[in-house]
């Protein structure tokens, strides 16, 4: 859509508001707006408050300005897996050990080892392969770090440097980030052409590119293309793929193989594997009374907040009921204090109320 044919009549209307109120202040140099903004002026001796393009005037672009390309390039830091916008520097795994003591580890712990609430940097590795965990065979859940998740050094290269330290982000210089991906690959024990990462250990772009993150094979194959689905068929066929090398279709709980290691079993109330569908409604084992409780009366009867003896809660309705059967109609039909006569439903009949007030004492016990 073209903008700015649609934007004139309101236009139109804003800067005569605005123009009426800068006469207002006519005798000083600039003009202002109502608020006090200065008033430049654009086109056509028309005006608008801090809104100066003058590389354009036309549709979006006469809000701000076109971005140029030093600030552009100060955004576009991102760096692909082949290399793509990795800058030249270097750093050592001892200057990334001092820099992450002292702007990291506050967050996500000594070595990157999490424990703050803050994702863990380290470990992990070998543990995505158990979906289901054998807690006899010291089976350890699945760790998600940067070691054993990503598939590429390069993502963490250009969102540490993009993103971290999470309280002022794009601090860190080229330098600086080499050494702190350094340290990390250390604390990590991922190594480079063979080679560990020791203290003195320094890294720079040649031997960045060098770099192979241990889960880079652990991905869905690629799903695009014409071998996509060949490729898919032949992962899902491959059970070591996505557990523990057994296929296990029915029995796997009670079995060798136990699910999830910290699995839930105190579920209040408990939980149920039944599959009912909801009761059709009209059918025989609703009755009236449930039906039209729940059409008229369960907005305030459901719901604590209000004050009304919740249908359910066997306490309330006991109160109730103490009051003998009769007492409780004259109530219902008559109201009694927050309690409006017949619920507000002027419409029902006594016997209907009497029927409703039944069925939410049975529902009750
Ligand atoms: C104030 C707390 C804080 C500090 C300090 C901090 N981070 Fe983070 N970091 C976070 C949070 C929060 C996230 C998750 C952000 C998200 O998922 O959007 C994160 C995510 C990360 C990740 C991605 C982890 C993953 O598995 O997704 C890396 C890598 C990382 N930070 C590195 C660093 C480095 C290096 C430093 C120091 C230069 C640092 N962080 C400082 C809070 C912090
Ligand atoms: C606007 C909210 C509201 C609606 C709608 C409503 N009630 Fe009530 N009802 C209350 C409140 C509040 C009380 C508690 C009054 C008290 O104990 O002071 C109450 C109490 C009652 C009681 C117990 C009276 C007693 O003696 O303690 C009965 C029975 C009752 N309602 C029946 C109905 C029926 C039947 C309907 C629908 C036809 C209905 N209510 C709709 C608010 C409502």
């Amino acid at each position: 859509m073209y903008m700015s044919e649609v934007r004139k009549p309101l236009m139109g209307a804003l800067l005569a508001l605005s123009l009426a109120a800068s006469t207002a202040t006519a005798g000083s140099e600039m003009k202002k707006n109502v608020d006090g903004a200065v008033m430049y002026p654009t086109e056509k001796g028309h005006y608008q408050a801090y809104a100066v393009n003058t590389q354009s005037k036309k549709g979006f672009s006469a809000y701000g300005r076109t971005p140029t390309a030093a600030e552009i390039k100060a955004w576009d830091k991102d760096v692909m897996p082949d290399g793509t916008g990795l800058p030249e520097g270097k750093g050592s795994v001892e200057q990334g050990d001092e820099l992450f003591a002292d702007q990291c580890a506050m967050c996500h712990g000594d070595f990157g080892m999490g424990g703050k609430g803050y994702p863990t940097l380290s470990g992990g590795q070998g543990t995505l392969k158990n979906q289901l965990v054998d807690a006899a065979a010291g089976d350890e859940p699945p760790v998600r770090t940067i070691g054993s998740y990503w598939p590429y050094a390069s993502t963490l290269f250009w969102y540490i440097q993009s993103a971290m330290p999470f309280p002022h982000p794009k601090s860190l210089s080229n330098d600086e980030t080499y050494a702190l991906v350094a340290y990390l690959l250390s604390v990590n024990e991922i190594e480079i052409d063979g080679q560990e990462l020791d203290d003195d250990y320094v890294l720079d772009r040649a031997k960045f590119l060098k770099i192979k993150m241990p889960n880079r094979d652990g991905f869905y194959p690629n799903v695009d293309g014409g071998v996509g689905s060949k490729e898919v068929a032949k992962f899902l066929n491959n059970p070591e793929n996505y557990g523990k090398g057994t296929r296990c279709m029915k029995g796997c709980k009670d079995g060798k193989v136990s699910p999830i290691k910290f699995e839930l079993k105190d579920f209040k109330p408990a939980m149920s594997t039944t599959r009912d569908l909801p009761k059709e409604e009209g059918s025989k084992t609703v009755s009236k009374g449930q039906k039209l409780y729940e059409a008229k009366c369960s907005a305030c009867h459901a719901n604590a907040a209000i004050g009304a003896p919740v249908v359910g809660d066997k306490e309330a309705w006991a109160k109730v009921t103490a009051k003998g059967i009769d007492v409780v109609y004259k109530h219902a039909l008559s109201g009694f204090n927050a309690m409006p006569p017949k619920g507000g439903n002027m419409d029902l009949s006594d016997a209907i109320v009497k029927e409703i007030v039944d069925y939410m004492i049975e529902a009750s016990k």
